[in-house]
């Protein structure tokens, strides 16, 4: 008797903990809209960080993508720097770069951004968001040039030319968040890019900026992975 209880408690344990998790989250889902937000966070990073170990084998991870970037700079030979940003917004990567890690380095920086602010929704959010009233960064002007309007219109054949002319190490950051611009860009400047190259994708665990990294690992240039944070994947035109 005594036995069969016990037979009994042990297949029925592990059943009753999945089911006190499942209940679990569900009554958080229930609960709030934002703490249903970060169950579904937790569950795209986790994806993340999985498509990451099996895409790239022993990639660094780093817990901040400022630490990212300071390792993205110093993997680079000691050339002039061109940086070209897609997605500027208010202009925290600039600023961070030119008050933290540039110093005497000479560089060249293209920003694109419409300024105001996502030309769709995205992950919730209406669009608009991260517009900056079409204000572009507070920079040096010599150095920082911002291209304001949809990137489809701004990024004209003669400043793919002028921007891939300059010798120097390049570092691309991608950050519109969307899928459609940064697909137009990769597709416009993947047979320019020199060995070396960094790529830095913000937003690397999203459906939209993954879809295109999918589409350039398989296709005919070759990369591998620098490094990456929760959410952004750091790449180096390998071939
Ligand atoms: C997440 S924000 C950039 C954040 C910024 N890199 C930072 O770290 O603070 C995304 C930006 O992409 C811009 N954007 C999205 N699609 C665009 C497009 N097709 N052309 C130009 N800018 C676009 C939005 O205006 C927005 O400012």
């Amino acid at each position: 008797m005594l036995k069969r209880r016990k037979v009994r408690a042990l297949d029925t344990a592990p059943k009753t903990f999945a089911l006190m998790r499942m209940e679990f989250v569900v009554r958080a889902v229930q609960l709030s809209d934002r703490l249903a937000e970060m169950i579904r966070n937790a569950g795209e990073i986790s994806e993340f960080q999985s498509w990451l170990r099996a895409s790239f084998s022993g990639i660094h991870y780093l817990r901040r993508r400022e630490t990212l970037w300071e390792k993205a700079l110093n993997s680079l030979p000691d050339t002039p720097l061109i940086f070209i940003e897609f997605g500027v917004a208010k202009g925290y990567i600039g600023h961070y770069f030119f008050t933290n890690l540039l110093s005497e380095r000479p560089f060249h920086w293209f920003g694109f951004d419409t300024f105001t602010g996502l030309p769709r929704a995205w992950r919730g959010m209406p669009p608009g968001t991260f517009s900056s009233d079409g204000m572009v960064p507070d920079l040096p002007d010599g150095q920082f040039r911002w291209f304001k309007g949809l990137v489809q219109e701004t990024m004209t054949e003669d400043l793919i030319s002028e921007m891939f002319s300059i010798d120097g190490s390049r570092i691309l950051f991608f950050d519109f968040d969307l899928r459609e611009p940064t697909e137009f860009v990769l597709e416009s400047v993947i047979d320019l890019l020199s060995v070396g190259d960094l790529l830095y994708f913000d937003e690397a665990f999203d459906g939209d900026e993954r879809a295109v990294i999918n589409q350039l690992l398989s296709g005919h240039r070759s990369f591998e992975a620098i490094g990456s944070t929760a959410t952004a994947l750091l790449l180096r035109v390998s071939a």
